[in-house]
């Protein structure tokens, strides 16, 4: 069975041996993995967004869970950039398995600078654009809910790097496909699609918001559905790969998002309950796939798009 796919950039291209990646956030940078897990096992890992300087993160609380799924809101805590390229980077040498630096910019410009400061750097395969984060007081989201912005931060990135470049849509948006639209004319090789919802809850004995910065964002199952049907619309509408997340736990939510049109799925809030989430997903495709007699994953990428 193939299980093999191939993101092409403009000068590399991101080699994964299956579709299955780390959801940024969700496994910090790679190196804290539980006993027995092997990384190398994974089609790529996704670190931890990084930023120009290093940041503290939200007050707390920061999560919270909910039927379905979780809330959270950590800020972007992260060592910025340049301990990540000194400290932690160097720690990925002996890995087979790719890794795709995720970024976020106070600024278009800030995008373009932590781009610049990663290329080049031995161990990184591609980066991920964060326009999505609903946790960034400047950045983030604001970027990604506006054709202009979201298409002026995918130039600054893709000017400064020779990697691949995924750039990571946001939910909270009327029109999805415009957005996408927008990122794909700019240039950007691939989305994932989608980040979290904002979201909150309130605690009804202190009749105050759970989560200190207020607003949060909803992750795990309950936020499947909304993701699929983005992935959906955004392979009907355009010619790009697709990385899809949102909800995935088990072999065949990954189907799911696979036949909707994504050519690769990450996996996040399942790895708090399940921290071999990803390699279960991963072993419950290849159940899936020799049952439907497939030979090749690439064969039900966007088949529900035909049926649909
Ligand atoms: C605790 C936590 C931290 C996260 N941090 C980031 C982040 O730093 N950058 C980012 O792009 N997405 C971040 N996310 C969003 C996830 O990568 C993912 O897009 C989202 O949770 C939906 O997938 P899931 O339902 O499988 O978790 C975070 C999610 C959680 C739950």
């Amino acid at each position: 069975m193939n299980l093999q796919l191939e993101i092409p950039g403009r000068k590399s291209s991101l080699v994964m041996i299956n579709p299955i990646m780390t959801a940024s956030g969700t496994f910090s940078f790679g190196l804290d993995k539980p006993h027995g897990f092997n990384i190398q096992e994974l089609g790529a890992i996704v670190t931890k967004t990084v930023t120009l300087r290093p940041r503290k993160g939200s007050p707390q609380t920061r999560t919270a869970e909910t039927t379905g799924g979780m809330l959270n809101a950590i800020g972007l805590q992260n060592p910025g950039v340049t301990a990540l390229i000194r400290t932690i980077a160097p720690k990925w040498t002996r890995w087979r398995v790719p890794v795709v630096v995720s970024i976020l910019g106070a600024t278009v410009d800030e995008y373009g600078e932590v781009a610049s400061r990663l290329d080049g750097v031995e161990n990184v395969s591609a980066i991920e654009v964060n326009i999505s984060s609903p946790n960034a007081k400047r950045g983030g989201m604001e970027f990604g809910q506006e054709a202009d912005a979201a298409a002026a931060v995918t130039k600054s990135v893709i000017q400064n790097t020779t990697l691949p470049v995924i750039v990571k849509l946001t939910p909270n948006v009327t029109d999805i496909v415009e957005i996408a639209r927008a990122v794909v004319d700019a240039g950007a090789d691939a989305l994932c699609v989608i980040n979290t919802l904002q979201a909150m809850a309130i605690d009804v004995t202190t009749r105050a918001p759970v989560i200190g910065s207020t607003f949060s964002g909803l992750s795990g199952p309950a936020i499947k559905p909304v993701a699929l049907r983005m992935v959906y619309q955004v392979a009907s509408a355009l010619d790009v790969p697709i990385i899809g997340c949102g909800g995935v736990k088990s072999g065949r939510d990954a189907a799911e998002f696979l036949l909707a049109g994504a050519c690769a799925v990450q996996v996040g809030t399942a790895t708090f309950a399940n921290p071999s989430a990803p390699l279960d997903v991963l072993n419950g495709l290849r159940d899936y796939l020799t049952n439907h007699d497939v030979v090749d994953v690439g064969e039900i990428v966007g088949a529900a798009q035909a049926a649909g």
